[in-house]
């Protein structure tokens, strides 16, 4: 199916429905009109994956449902980053068969990352999954439906390098903030990192395209569009068609992009995830500088402040790099809300390579930080270069210290906020509290705030009072 998106002049493509493309409804009929029932794990790509896969199959006669007990079909959208990742969806795995002997006709689908990574190995460990479809696969997902039979399981993971769904209409859930994938794959080769081993190589969808994704995102009712990549600021798009790039030239970055979309009328928000620091041009720190709607946060992963662990990491950049590149960052674009992810006890990591990082953070004071014990992949580069050789309990205690160093940077952070007032993006009502609001900072720090005149979707004036581990709490200014 992939060829035929080959064939098609990419600065032509629109998203159309599926049916309207040859092929597709061709080769796979529609024998049975399916409920179907996704469920997601892992990063915001993910989500955006199963809005794409929520899209195709519903183009092809199908129907998603919200309930588990509605469904005929359920398809797992799976994350294999960590091992813990794919110690859940077996477990969950587990408990659909239970359901599946009651219900013999259930078919379970393991899409996604982790049946990019297991491949035939995942049927060998739940022999009654019916389809393994990896990220590059989903076009074929009405016809693995209509082919599963209680025989064989459907394998769909080949990795594809043209495969962007670029003409596909994801299905959105309804609210103010959309995800959009402008970039697939990775060609980064961090060598702890599976990623590049299950999503494959890197591929920009074009800015033409995504440009006018947004403008309809916007006449939807968005208020907030998510640009969304493995490496997102490594998006480059080479176009044959000059006129389809803003400055003329034959190929646009990341930068360009981020501007283009900031100019698209009525949009309140744009952000985007995640960046890696060794693209974190001018052009993009330009882009966030200068337009008032591109968000002034940026989710920077440092992964260690040694750079001994960072070049056993390939992640291609010194810690004094990454200082400067912060430095740089706080210059241009002084309120700017910085956060980031941290991997403790990679491959060899001394005592003296952790307290460097834990004095980055110290030193940097992120806002907040996803922390991570390295978890060894299969088929990674580092499972082939070096041991797993930091000690489960100590991964731990360098874990925690961390853990417990940014709690009180993120806590000094958060009280230093009261009494300032924000600009908040009403999202919606409070789990806690019906009569609060609740939306996200400019720095995507989650605010809750009595309701009183605004409604979702609102821009609101929130003046901090007071503040709990991770919420701002506050009253809408006039
Ligand atoms: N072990 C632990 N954490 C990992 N990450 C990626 N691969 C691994 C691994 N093998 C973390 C990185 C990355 C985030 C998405 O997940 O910090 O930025």
């Amino acid at each position: 199916m992939a060829i035929e998106a080959q064939n098609v002049e990419k600065s032509t493509i629109t998203r159309l429905p599926i049916y309207q493309k040859a092929g597709l409804q061709h080769t796979a009929a529609l024998s049975q009109a399916r409920k179907i029932y996704i469920e997601t794990y892992g990063c915001q790509m993910n989500v955006s994956d199963s809005e794409l896969m929520a899209g195709i199959l519903t183009q092809s006669g199908h129907r998603t449902v919200s309930h588990l007990d509605d469904a005929d079909v359920v398809l797992l959208n799976t994350c294999a980053i960590r091992e813990n990742a794919e110690t859940k969806v077996l477990n969950r795995l587990k408990q659909l068969n239970h359901r599946k002997r009651r219900d013999p006709e259930l078919i379970i689908g393991v899409c996604g990352c982790m049946a990019q990574h297991l491949r035939d190995r995942l049927v060998e460990a739940a022999p009654y999954v019916d389809l393994v479809m990896g990220p590059d696969a989903y076009r074929n997902l009405p016809m693995a439906l209509n082919a599963v039979t209680n025989r064989d399981p459907f394998l769909g993971v080949r990795l594809d390098k043209s495969e962007d769904y670029a003409d596909i209409a994801p299905i959105r859930k309804e609210g103010i903030r959309a995800w959009l994938t402008i970039q697939r794959g990775c060609d980064k080769m961090c060598t702890f990192c599976i990623v590049p081993f299950v999503r494959g190589r890197e591929r920009s969808l074009p800015l033409k395209l995504l440009v006018e994704d947004v403008e309809k995102l916007v006449e939807q009712g968005f208020k907030e569009v998510v640009l969304l990549g493995q490496t997102v600021n490594s998006y480059r798009y080479e176009s044959q068609n000059r006129e389809n790039t803003p400055t003329g030239t034959s190929g646009s970055d990341f930068g360009e992009l981020l501007h283009a979309v900031s100019n698209v009328n009525g949009l309140e928000r744009v952000r985007f995830t995640s960046p890696h620091p060794a693209d974190a041009t001018d052009s993009m720190i330009d882009a966030m500088a200068n337009s008032p709607n591109v968000c002034n946060h940026l989710h920077l992963p440092l992964q260690s402040g040694s750079t001994s662990v960072l070049e056993r990491m390939r992640r291609t950049y010194t810690a004094e790099e990454y200082r400067d590149l912060v430095a740089k960052l706080r210059e241009r674009i002084p309120n700017i809300v910085l956060t980031t992810d941290i991997i403790v006890g990679f491959c060899g990591e001394t005592e003296a390579e952790f307290m460097q990082t834990y004095e980055m953070m110290a030193d940097i004071r992120y806002d907040s930080a996803f922390m991570f014990k390295y978890s060894d992949r299969e088929g990674t580069l580092a499972h082939k270069a070096f041991p797993d050789d930091v000690q489960e309990t100590e991964k731990g205690r360098r874990l925690r210290e961390i853990i417990a160093l940014q709690e009180k940077i993120s806590a000094e952070i958060n009280d230093a906020a009261i009494g300032e007032t924000f600009t908040v993006l009403v999202e919606g009502e409070s789990r806690r509290d019906a009569n609060r609001y609740y939306g996200k900072t400019d720095g995507f720090k989650t605010t809750v705030f009595p309701m009183a005149n605004s409604a979702v979707g609102d821009m609101v004036d929130v003046c901090i009072e007071s503040t709990t581990a991770h919420t701002l709490i506050g009253q809408i200014v006039l």
